[in-house]
This record gives C-alpha cells, sequence and structure tokens, in this order.
C-alpha cells in the first residue's frame, strides 16, 4: 500500500498489524526514536486542523524525523491559485510523506495521482478522515480488547462528520456489530452510506433522534460535532448546534462499561462535567491517534526498528 485515502485500503489483517505496532510502540518507544532518520514528512493543511496535523507532526518527531509544510491554504501558492496537482508534484520533490488535508472531497485522492511519494488523506471535506478512524479503532481495542459483538451509538451530525462515515466502514467488518443512529432529520447519515455499509454488507441498525431512548443500550458512545463549516446558512446551524448535549444526568441510564469517544475538537456536546468520569475516553483517543499515526508512517515507508 503505497497511499491510504481510503480506510477500507486496509484490510482487517494490516488494521491488526498497525495497532500491533501501535501498542509496542506504546510499551517500548525507544525502540522507535529514530527509525525515520533523515526522513521528511510534509504536512499540507489547506483546512484548520489541532490534533490531526500536530499528532502527525508528533509523530514524525518521535520517529526521529523531520517535519515541513504549512497549516492553512492562505499561507501556501494555493491562494495565488496553484493546483491541487501542481502543489504535490512539488512537494514530492522536498518530502518522503505527504499528509493533506483539504475541504474538496477527492482532493487527497487527486494528490496520490500526482505524488511520487506516498500521500495520507487527513481529512477531505465531509467525505473520509482514515488516520482519525485509526485512532479510534486503537481507542476501542484498548478500552474494550476487540471489535466484536458491541452496540455502537453515533450521535450528532452524522451527514457531514466525515470520521463517522469512515468508522462505520472500518468497524462494518466485524462480527456482531450493531449501530444506532442517533441524529436530527437534517443530519441523517447520507444514503450512500446507509446503501454501502449498512444495507450492503447487512449490518443491524436503527435510527433515532432521542440519545436518552438510545442510551441503556450502547457499548460506545461517539459524540460528534456539528460541522458549522459544511452548512450553507448560519440559520440551519444556530437552530442544530445544540441539538445534543451530553451531560452527566445522561448518563445515568448508561452502562458501566460505557466507552465516550469524540473526535474533537467539541463544541458544546459534552459537557465539561463529563470529563472526569473514567468512560470518557475522548483525550486518550487523541493520544492513541499520536501512536496509529506513527505506526501508519513506518508502514507507509517501509521503516521497522530493526
Ligand atoms: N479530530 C480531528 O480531526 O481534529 P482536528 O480537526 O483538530 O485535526
Amino acid at each position: 500500500m503505497k497511499n491510504l485515502i481510503d480506510i477500507m485500503q486496509l484490510s482487517v489483517e494490516e488494521l491488526d498489524e498497525l495497532i500491533a505496532t501501535a501498542m509496542d510502540i506504546i510499551a517500548d518507544p525507544a525502540k522507535y526514536s529514530q527509525v525515520c532518520r533523515g526522513k521528511k514528512l510534509a504536512t499540507l493543511f489547506f483546512e484548520p486542523s489541532t490534533r490531526t496535523r500536530l499528532s502527525f507532526e508528533a509523530a514524525m518527531y518521535e520517529l526521529g524525523g523531520n517535519v515541513l509544510g504549512f497549516s492553512e491554504a492562505q499561507s501556501s501558492s494555493a491562494a495565488k491559485g496553484e493546483s491541487v496537482a501542481d502543489t504535490i508534484k512539488v512537494v514530492s520533490c522536498y518530502a518522503d510523506i505527504i499528509a493533506m488535508r483539504h475541504p474538496k472531497e477527492g482532493a487527497p485522492l487527486v494528490a496520490a495521482n500526482n505524488a511520487d511519494v506516498p500521500i495520507v488523506n487527513a481529512g477531505d471535506g465531509g467525505h473520509n478522515h482514515p488516520t482519525q478512524t485509526l485512532a479510534d479503532l486503537l481507542t476501542i481495542y484498548r478500552e474494550k480488547g476487540g471489535f466484536e459483538d458491541l452496540t455502537i451509538g453515533l450521535c450528532g451530525d452524522l451527514k457531514f462528520g466525515r470520521t463517522v462515515h469512515s468508522l462505520m466502514s472500518a468497524m462494518s467488518r466485524y462480527k456482531g456489530v450493531k449501530f444506532v443512529l442517533i441524529s436530527p432529520e437534517e443530519l441523517r447519515l447520507p444514503d450512500y452510506v446507509v446503501d454501502d455499509v449498512l444495507k450492503g454488507r447487512n449490518i443491524p441498525y436503527e435510527e433515532c433522534t432521542s440519545l436518552e431512548d438510545a442510551m441503556p443500550k450502547l457499548d460506545i458512545l461517539y459524540m460528534t460535532r456539528v460541522q458549522k463549516e459544511r452548512f450553507f446558512n448560519e440559520a440551519d446551524y444556530m437552530r442544530l448546534k445544540d441539538s445534543y448535549i451530553l451531560t452527566p444526568e445522561k448518563l445515568r441510564t448508561a452502562k458501566e462499561t460505557l466507552s465516550i469517544l469524540h473526535p474533537l475538537p467539541r463544541v458544546n456536546e459534552i459537557s465539561v462535567a463529563v470529563d472526569d468520569d473514567p468512560r470518557a475516553c475522548y483525550f486518550r483517543q487523541a493520544l492513541n491517534g499520536k501512536y496509529m499515526r506513527m505506526a501508519l508512517i513506518m508502514k507507509l515507508l517501509e521503516v521497522k526498528p530493526w
């Protein structure tokens, strides 16, 4: 595999390998501290980011490599009208691997078709976010011990939330997984995801609008932010933005073993009063993202610690 554009490019066996590498990095980080010495990662972020960009950069530094790039389109020659294809051909001359975020769906695929080095999709519009899914999977693995027989509630903006689309695709391959889709009518999961992932793979699912009704049956609750940047008008965003706010009161009927995930950033959808609940995994999830990105960089650059 040369690029990671869509999480489904990774087989279950390859995901297992990445998780095993990440677990070994956690156990013995010194073993990996020089594996990317002399290598450079370019982070090309045409959209804002905290976790994805900085965890990619931290990952490369912790592997002994170096980092270059930009954090907004306005500080690159995209602001002068340069195409993604030209940008990538040029950056391929300077870096060994590129992580790219772009507001247009499909832009990382265009990049991959024009690159001489591996391209990682770090989020493309409302489409996919495969490395967030790697963070989510390591979190589920560490919190639950595996991926089978889980009822997963996905709550919030299921229409524009690209992390939801990638996670559902990945989890749909495990036995006994069920989804509960909790959203306002206007932010329901797009039909193409329902058809391809759920109906296409015969995965049990239900749709509802009430987080309270869904809560008691969930093993995992994946909260999401309403994606303001994807709305066409402010009034719709204002009306929908606080559709779901997770509070300690709403968790009263939840399982003791529930794991609460959120790709972050959060706005209002999880009260800070939930942060001290041991079931709140979202900051551990952000850390797991760094370990999985370390494992992915090593895989794409074909480097090993021995
Ligand atoms: N989860 C995530 O993609 O966060 P950032 O937008 O901060 O990268």
